[in-house]
């Protein structure tokens, strides 16, 4: 189906609020070695573009397919114990090796710059170097591991100068230690501990595949969990995703990622759209909206009740609460109501009414009152209706500036229009859908 203007228009705008909120936020993003091995120019035209927005990116990327290909000319293979290589002198050469293709590939392609292609004016820096100190992993469960190292410490002022000038940092799991010898890192491990020394606002890994449960894609995991999906019998690179995930949760990064790198423009998606097309880890607890239920009801009254007393809120007896709870929908942040609204249908007159709309004041200005009100809109667009409505005596401009516009009594449905109370004097807003 065709683009028309009207829907480019209204897509661009839609992504305004990502834009502003990721500019000159410090994104970790790990790719796998398969990646660089199939064809990835989308995706390093989509990295540009996320550097054009003003995030400040750090690129991490694997090699174990190009290792196990030189490995492999030489009839050798590599021993693993516990997911994790052992790297002999011979498997070291070969990562030396497989390093350096794959950092050169990646900046060509970042170089990238023909007029009418999608890099074009993009003028991408890119600053690779020795910002990893690693030491031996050592023996463990009686094996050497040999050249397979660990991370031991980050020069995050060093890269975090490189992010300030401007540069897209591109890092190989490769470590050195002081003593000059290198390391084969495990490049998940290498992005976790990047992403935690910078403080990074996310880590994102590009996985193979969605993370689905019942064939339906895993929204959002808690790093508990992803704990508990650890343990079960999964692939090796999943093993490593989730390790790095709930290690970044852990220690002190907020967002983890996992988005599955075959889907076209998934990284876009998942940054630009409400819903994305990965999974969210994050070690604070969740908050929901869902609709109320019975159990509700005292959450939504402790919240109401003051508002109520302020003439803010119309008042409402518990037993009209109990009555209407299925037109309810509430915000529970770990196990909390800290925000609720009513959407009443007229479904005959193609309207609803939103009311009793209310945010805890310590959770207010987070945009929650509009996230509950894009919910609304949504619903309402979704059942076709042609307008919602909402009575108001001093919160106007609140709806005002999100597309209500305020209208006479008479334009409201009619059942509705016996009910207005005249003495409080509410100021009539309505919202075309
Ligand atoms: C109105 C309300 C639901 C907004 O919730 P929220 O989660 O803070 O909403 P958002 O984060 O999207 O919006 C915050 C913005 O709205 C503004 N705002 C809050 N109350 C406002 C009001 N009465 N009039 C105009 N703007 C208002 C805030 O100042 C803030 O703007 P700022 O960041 O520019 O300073 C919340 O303030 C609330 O519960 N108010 C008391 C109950 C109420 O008035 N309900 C409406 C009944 S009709």
């Amino acid at each position: 189906m065709p683009i028309t203007p009207t829907h480019f228009v209204n897509w661009f705008r839609d992504s305004a609020p990502y834009i502003h909120a990721h500019r000159n936020k410090t994104f970790v993003i790990f790719f796998s070695g398969e990646t660089i091995m199939d064809n990835c120019d989308d995706l390093i035209h989509d990295l540009s573009l996320l550097k054009s927005l003003g995030i400040r990116l750090v690129l991490v990327h694997g090699i174990r397919p190009q290792i196990d290909q030189r490995l492999k000319q030489q009839n050798i293979c590599s021993d693993f114990h516990k997911n994790l290589r052992i790297t002999d002198d011979l498997a070291l050469q070969c990562v030396k090796e497989a390093a350096g293709l794959v950092r050169v590939e990646i900046e060509a392609l970042l170089s990238m710059g023909l007029a009418n292609s999608p890099m074009a004016g993009a003028k991408i820096k890119v600053a690779s170097g020795n910002f990893i100190t690693a030491k031996p992993l050592g023996i463990i469960d009686g094996i050497d591991y040999q050249h397979t190292g660990q991370v031991r410490r980050i020069e995050h002022l060093a890269i975090h100068q490189q992010l300030d000038q401007d540069n897209v940092i591109l890092i190989s799991p490769i470590g050195y230690s002081p003593s000059g010898e290198i390391f084969n890192l495990a490049a998940e491990q290498v992005a976790t501990e990047v992403a935690i020394a910078l403080k990074a606002e996310k880590l994102i890994l590009l996985t193979e595949n969605s993370y689905t449960k019942d064939q339906q894609l895993i929204q959002q995991m808690t790093t508990e969990e992803a704990k508990s999906l650890l343990q079960q019998d999964i692939s090796s690179t999943l093993f490593h995703s989730l390790n790095a995930a709930i290690q970044s949760c852990q220690h002190g990064v907020n967002r983890v990622h996992l988005i599955n790198r075959k889907i076209d423009g998934a990284l876009l998606l998942e940054l630009f759209t409400r819903d994305g097309t990965g999974t969210l880890i994050s070690a604070t607890p969740f908050e929901s909206i869902r609709p109320a239920n019975l159990n509700d009801i005292a959450g939504i009254l402790e919240l109401i009740k003051p508002l109520e007393r302020q003439g803010i809120l119309v008042k409402r007896s518990r037993e009209k609460l109990e009555m209407q709870i299925n037109d309810y929908i509430v915000i529970e942040r770990d196990g909390l109501i800290i925000g609720c609204t009513a959407y009443h249908l007229m479904q005959e007159t193609g309207a609803a009414e939103i009311a009793c709309l209310a945010i805890h004041p310590e959770y207010q200005k987070s945009a929650r009152g509009n996230n509950l009100l894009d919910h609304l809109v949504k619903k309402a667009k979704k059942q076709q209706l042609s307008m919602l409505f909402v009575l108001s005596t001093q919160t106007m401009h609140w709806f005002i500036e999100r597309g209500f516009k305020e209208t006479e009594i008479q334009a409201l449905p009619e059942q509705r229009q016996e009910f207005y109370n005249y003495k409080r004097n509410a100021k009539v807003l309505c919202k075309k859908i």
